[in-house]
């Protein structure tokens, strides 16, 4: 059973890092369909804005109550997170509200166990509210990807980019669902589920950037594609440790090293990409987005290094 703290701790750190990501799936959506789908485009819009109220409220819940290592770990905002925004408004028009990452960087963790016991009802409530919304967006997603794959509609998203991004939000509901149910998360027994899930992201993320680099970025291009059969074989470890229990394996430590290189790949090529000094089609904040992510997973393959 997990303590009022604890409780509260997790949830607002998970939807620090969580409802940004799920805004800006609802961005990358939006600014992806063709003019006929106008009201799709709408739909996108809303979630979009919907997940900008609920980090807004997490944000405003998170000061001198959150983790420490969350804020320090690069998830929630990058050096560069506010000026990929500011890029992405100009080259799209769509106001992204950046006064929330300027209050995310400016957050106070707290080591200390003494947290208003009030806070509680506001969190469970926003937990409810995100997973309400979480759903909702799952469900656009999946309609978005049948309708790709039956070739009744076409958007500039990859369609694994669409299956990926539903990953992420069936885990962002999974994990609030057992925060709502005060399940106590073990790590002993989850980390090799949490390295095969991230290990796929990861190679993916590789992937969705070799292919939306420049035919002329040859460099890029083979370094993307070498991390892409990276994560690929670390995913095929992370599932037989996950399976047979095979524990002398070392893919917690070789998953670390790697997503460290993924994660300055993925730092170079967003300073690149600002700077314009990488080709690509990568929107600005896409970069910045798939950086937190990686930045996520390193934080939890430090914590199941510890163990
Ligand atoms: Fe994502
Ligand atoms: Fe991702």
């Amino acid at each position: 059973m997990l303590s009022n703290t604890e409780y509260i701790k997790q949830s607002l750190g998970l939807h620090l890092f969580f409802a940004r990501i799920m805004k800006e799936h609802s961005f990358f959506l939006e600014v992806s369909f063709t003019p006929r789908d106008s009201n799709f485009t709408q739909e996108a819009d809303d979630f979009r804005r919907e997940f900008d109220k609920i980090l807004g409220e997490a944000i405003s819940l998170s000061n001198g109550v959150v983790n420490p290592e969350v804020l320090k770990s690069g998830e929630v905002v990058t050096p560069f997170t506010m000026n990929a925004e500011m890029a992405t408004i100009y080259f799209t028009g769509i106001q992204i509200p950046t006064q929330l990452t300027q209050a995310e960087a400016g957050l106070a963790g707290s080591n200390t166990a003494t947290i208003d016991p009030a806070l509680e009802r506001y969190v469970s409530a926003l937990n409810n509210r995100a997973i309400k919304a979480t759903t909702a967006l799952i469900q656009f997603k999946s309609n978005i990807l049948n309708n790709v794959l039956s070739c009744t509609m076409f958007t500039f998203n990859y369609p694994l980019l669409i299956k990926h991004i539903i990953r992420e939000a069936e885990l962002y509901v999974q994990q609030l669902k057992r925060l709502q149910n005060r399940e106590e998360i073990n790590l002993e027994r989850e980390a090799y589920e949490m390295e095969f899930f991230w290990n796929r992201q990861m190679a993916e993320h590789a992937k969705f950037i070799r292919g939306l680099l420049d035919p002329t970025e040859n460099d890029l291009i083979e370094q993307a594609n070498n991390f892409g059969k990276e994560f690929d074989l670390l995913t095929e470890k992370a599932k037989a440790a996950m399976d047979a229990t095979l524990h002398h394996v070392n893919v917690t430590a070789e998953s670390l090293k790697a997503t460290e290189n993924l994660r300055d790949f993925k730092s170079q090529g967003t300073q690149g990409i600002l700077q314009c000094k990488v080709k690509s089609i990568i929107i600005p904040l896409l970069g910045d987005h798939v950086l937190r992510e990686a930045n996520h997973y390193l934080r939890l393959l430090k914590m199941f290094e510890r163990r």
